[in-house]
């Protein structure tokens, strides 16, 4: 019996009749994890597993829409993020990893979908919009027609990664969707594909819904609205004690906030805001942000106390992280494991879906 199933049967008979929903998330895998991912999602997922049938995707082929030239890059990362997701907490025991490009139905079903969104649809994306200026390196001040010209630039995987990833999330049926508050137009836009889907070749698919945290997106370390690789403020998973006492001591606050008497702001200082997302000890966290904004306590003893609170919440996680990493092919059969147990859901789909669409020339 798997966990899933216990969970199922201790929750009572109420759990029994309703079936069982399923999430499906993922990652790119261009990096090691940081502390945003956890509090967007991880965290989430981590909760949920017990609750739903559980999918969770290393999208390999989502992070080659920006990393073509870097294949060695994504390889590696692969198995950085499942060292990620181990350590955290998601059980393989409990809910299924898998391997995206492995996974052949899905690249199937985006090509499908491609003929049910425009060029147009694409390039309005907020989220797909904010990324092509980052990779685009466009200037702040650039004008319409200068973003319009480098939006034009991007590979054009890169444009329709929105709809690779509605295919992710439909080839397994999915009903939730735990994610960060970026990915929010993706689900938007999945959910106008399933429609559109639904409508002309039948009721095949599923509406997803997205589970979003309260705390949606962690600052970076320098106060900036998302945590980012590329944008070099971020607190790893798998930062060593040391590095994430330095990254702590270099943390932007209140800039008004000069000497120690000076009452500060605790809105938009990010040292608060982990602490919010990490304290145990809210009575504490709210005590300190009355002492701070009335004055008296300085931004030294506030991140000592951070610091203290991230290395209790990251030091177990490192832990299993190093157990794990100590067998690289244990990690590597986990995934295969998995995608061979995902690719039973997403093959069945695809069949549906190809009957639905005509395509079911012969058995
Ligand atoms: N776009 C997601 C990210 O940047 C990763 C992802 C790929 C994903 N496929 C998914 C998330 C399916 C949720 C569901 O992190």
């Amino acid at each position: 019996m798997t966990g899933r199933d216990e969970a199922a049967k201790r929750s009572g008979p109420f759990s029994l009749e309703a079936p069982i929903k399923t999430i499906l998330t993922g990652d790119r895998p261009t990096g090691p994890l940081h502390l945003g991912h956890y509090v967007g999602s991880l965290k989430n997922r981590v909760q949920l597993q017990h609750q739903y049938r559980t999918f969770v995707l290393v999208a390999d082929m989502q992070a080659l829409t920006d990393n073509a030239d870097n294949p060695a890059k994504v390889r590696q990362n692969v198995s950085e993020v499942a060292l990620d997701y181990l350590a955290v907490g998601l059980d393989p025991k409990v809910s299924t990893f898998c391997v995206q490009s492995m996974l052949p139905e899905l690249a199937e079903l985006t090509m499908y979908y491609l003929n049910l969104v425009t060029v147009a649809r694409l390039q309005r994306n907020p989220t797909v919009k904010e990324e092509f200026r980052r990779l685009q390196r466009a200037p702040a001040d650039a004008d319409e027609a200068q973003l319009r010209e480098l939006e034009a630039q991007v590979p054009a995987g890169f444009l329709c990664y929105p709809v690779s990833q509605a295919a992710d999330i439909t080839a397994f049926k999915a009903h939730l969707v735990p994610v960060g508050e970026d990915q929010k137009p993706m689900i938007e836009q999945t959910v106008e594909l399933v429609r559109s889907f639904n409508r002309i070749y039948g009721e095949v698919l599923v509406e997803p819904e997205a589970l979003i945290p309260q705390i949606a997106r962690l600052p970076g370390t320098d106060g900036q609205s998302k945590m980012g690789k590329s944008l070099g403020n971020a607190i790893y998973l798998s930062d060593p004690a040391d590095v994430v006492a330095k990254k702590v001591r270099g943390m932007f606050t209140d800039p008004k906030h000069l000497r120690v008497e000076d009452p500060g702001r605790v809105e938009g200082n990010p040292v608060f805001t982990y602490l919010d997302a990490f304290d145990p000890d809210t009575a504490q966290v709210q005590a300190l942000k009355e002492h701070y904004q009335r004055g008296g306590l300085g931004d030294t003893v506030v991140k000592r106390r951070l610091a203290e609170v991230l290395e209790a919440f990251l030091g177990p996680i490192r832990k299993r992280r190093e157990e794990y990493a100590r067998d690289p092919a244990e990690v590597m059969r986990l995934l295969k494991d998995g995608t061979d147990r995902a690719r039973q859901v997403t093959a069945s789909t695809l069949s549906a879906v190809r009957k639905a669409m005509h395509l079911d020339y012969w058995p």
